[in-house]
């Protein structure tokens, strides 16, 4: 690895804080021109991006994850109310973020298509397994290109699942066909904050050599 990724790669956090600046179409084109050099299965490219500048729509986006984190938060258990009033924060910070990208993804069916109806059902479960997999997985990959990019670009991201607590909302909102899934909201800024680094576990915790 050059010592530039090295460097990047420690550079980048979760910002979520952002200064008012406005980000360029060209800045998020940019961004977007780094997510799509992601390898995909079979090369599909199986992802689109939501880019939303405007406050007003951040603004209800934000309410609708809102509304989900209170309805399910009525039913917290009581010993994790407070986690879960400390959790919540983390789905809606976006709402401040000058850009928010949301990566689209969808799922292909190669393999599926081509085996017919004697094939075992546990190797079907397998084609279904892999191929639900493809989409989610390729748009992940392109996703940290983009993170990538908008850190080598001084700029601060944070990229959350937690929104997706109010994924049918969204998906009405944003205009989401049905063949295409939400991965993640990407919140996009000029960093008003400098996070501490986050801890690593170590190679070896996380390593296991097989023979
Ligand atoms: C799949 C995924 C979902 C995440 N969801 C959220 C989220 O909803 N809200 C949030 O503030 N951060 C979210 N994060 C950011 C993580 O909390 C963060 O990456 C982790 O704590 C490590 O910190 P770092 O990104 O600064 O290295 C998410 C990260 C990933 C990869």
């Amino acid at each position: 690895m050059s010592k530039c990724l090295d460097a990047l790669l420690e550079r980048r956090r979760s910002v979520r804080q952002y200064t008012d600046e406005a980000l360029s179409r060209e800045t998020l084109e940019s961004l977007i021109a780094a997510a799509i050099q992601a390898p995909s299965a079979s090369n599909r490219q199986p992802w689109r991006f939501l880019v939303v500048c405007d406050a007003k729509v951040r603004g209800e986006l934000a309410d609708l994850v809102e509304a989900a984190a209170a309805r399910v938060g009525e039913h917290v258990s009581k010993p994790f109310s407070a986690a879960y009033e400390d959790y919540r924060k983390y789905f809606v910070h976006f709402r401040e973020a000058p850009a928010v990208i949301v990566p689209l993804y969808r799922d292909a069916e190669i393999l599926g298509r081509m085996v017919g109806p004697t094939v075992a059902p546990q190797d079907r479960a397998s084609i279904e397994l892999m191929e639900s997999r493809t989409g989610i997985v390729s748009t992940a990959l392109a996703v940290e290109n983009l993170l990538l990019k908008a850190t080598e670009l001084g700029l601060g991201t944070s990229m959350m699942t937690g929104p997706l607590v109010a994924e049918a909302a969204l998906r009405e909102r944003l205009d989401v066909k049905a063949s295409w899934h939400i991965l993640a909201f990407v919140a996009v800024g000029v960093p008003a904050e400098t996070p501490n680094p986050t801890v690593r576990k170590e190679v070896a915790q996380v390593i296991r050599w097989v023979e």
